[in-house]
């Protein structure tokens, strides 16, 4: 813990504090029964196991199915009980997902359950009776596990930004967008929890904890197979690179450049995933291209020229084949298209090249530029920022030109100010 950060010292200690006293008072202001401690006992030990089973989210943070648990202890018990089942659930995790974290996430974790158990009670004191299935306690019940979810969002969110210096907005909207299906699923599970164990006593609810587990691996799946994709993009542009010495970073470069414009033009999040995606493998058709002529110092014959720029269509083929990658493939095959239709290879114009193709065109012909070659030294961005503006209106989109000179003031700016965004998916 030495070596965090000020800042997340502060948070910790303020949370910790805040959950401390919120856990002692809960605790003694309730006259404990037996059954109290039986129920604590049964409820502690499954939250537990649900948070030794967490989802790694994209964008740091995970979820657990530990939240249908929580929800469905503060809707049963009294808040003593509950409060203490949320930070048994964060103290007492185990297994090898967890094995190896250090002491005080846990310690935080559990405070950050206990603070948001306590907002969702304020919300479930709505209701005046006990446990009940009438719509109206229903609506009262989902409001408390939307505070629930909020509450523990942002409080990681917040956690997170601080950790790895990053703004916790980001990681907030990034996480929301995965945290609400979750929540969807889970809370209908939680309110089922709460309807068995009150009908048929902790037998019944053992046999819910296994579809419980069930939907948890269906989630673990999901979010695999989308790190799958990334890292088959990750192998074709490393094969791209092992055979052309120039690629060597050029792709990675493009991607670069491509989100710093798309981030200025607000493209939203999703499409900047898509456009990094096919800023990253713009060239990986050059795969069907010989070696002997990518790497060719002198000057290409006409029949050369023509194999390379088969490049693009090879490209799409390539990527067409990858399900998830299937709409980068059109992006892919257009990024050799020119403004005023002189490009290839169907010699479309304006606005009929896809935004993204004309973003990587821009991208790649400043990295082109900028880049050492065998034969040539790289010129410097004024240079380079001066032929973009030369060819902008025949090569290249004017406005693209336009917002990429704003954006790219030097090599350095975007080079160091945009690699922490280019990290998550
Ligand atoms: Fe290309």
């Amino acid at each position: 813990m030495k070596d965090l950060p000020k800042s997340f010292k502060r948070l910790f200690i303020v949370i910790t504090l805040l959950a401390l006293v919120i856990w002692i008072r809960a605790i003694c202001q309730m006259n404990w029964a037996m059954i109290d401690v039986f129920h604590l006992l049964i409820f502690g030990l499954l939250a537990a196991v649900s948070e030794s089973l967490p989802v790694s989210l994209p964008r740091g943070g995970y979820v657990t199915v530990g939240f249908a648990v929580f929800i469905c202890a503060a809707i049963l018990f009294p808040f003593g009980v509950s409060v203490s089942v949320a930070a048994i659930g964060g103290l007492f995790v185990f297994g090898k997902e967890v094995q190896g974290e250090p002491f005080y996430k846990r310690v935080f974790n559990a405070s950050q359950f206990v603070v948001a158990i306590c907002a969702a009670s304020v919300v479930l004191k709505l209701t005046a009776t006990g446990f009940s299935a009438a719509p109206l306690t229903i609506i009262i019940y989902l409001a408390a596990a939307f505070t629930y979810m909020l509450t523990n969002i942002t409080l990681v969110a917040i956690a997170l930004g601080v950790l790895q210096n990053k703004s916790p907005w980001f990681i907030w909207f990034g996480n929301m967008k995965w945290a609400v299906p979750n929540f969807m699923a889970l809370v209908p599970l939680g309110l089922l929890m709460a309807l068995i164990y009150d009908n048929y006593s902790s037998g019944g609810l053992l046999l819910l904890f296994i579809p419980l587990l069930i939907s948890r691996h269906s989630f673990q799946l999901y979010v695999d197979m989308r790190e799958n994709y990334l890292n088959t993009v990750e192998a074709l542009v490393q094969a791209l690179e092992a055979k052309d010495t120039y690629t060597s970073g050029h792709s990675e470069r493009v991607g670069k450049f491509a989100v710093a414009v798309a981030e200025e033009i607000k493209m939203s999040d999703e499409k900047i995933v898509f456009l990094k995606y096919a800023a990253v493998l713009h060239d990986i058709g050059k795969i069907g291209v010989s070696e002997a002529i990518l790497n060719k110092e002198g000057k290409l014959l006409e029949l050369e020229w023509d194999s390379i720029r088969a490049h693009p269509v090879i490209g799409q083929t390539i990527i067409k084949k990858i399900k998830f990658l299937f709409d980068i493939g059109l992006v892919v095959r257009h990024h050799h298209e020119r403004y005023d239709g002189k490009g290839y290879p169907d010699g479309i114009k304006g606005e009929e090249i896809p935004l993204e193709a004309r973003i990587i065109a821009v991208a790649d012909t400043y990295d082109a530029i900028t880049s050492d070659r065998i034969y040539r030294k790289g010129r410097t961005h004024d240079e380079a920022i001066a032929e973009l503006k030369r060819v902008a209106g025949t090569q290249l989109d004017p406005e693209i030109v336009e917002i990429f000179c704003k954006v790219v003031k030097s090599e350095s700016t975007v080079r160091t100010v945009r690699t922490d965004q280019l990290q998550t998916a």
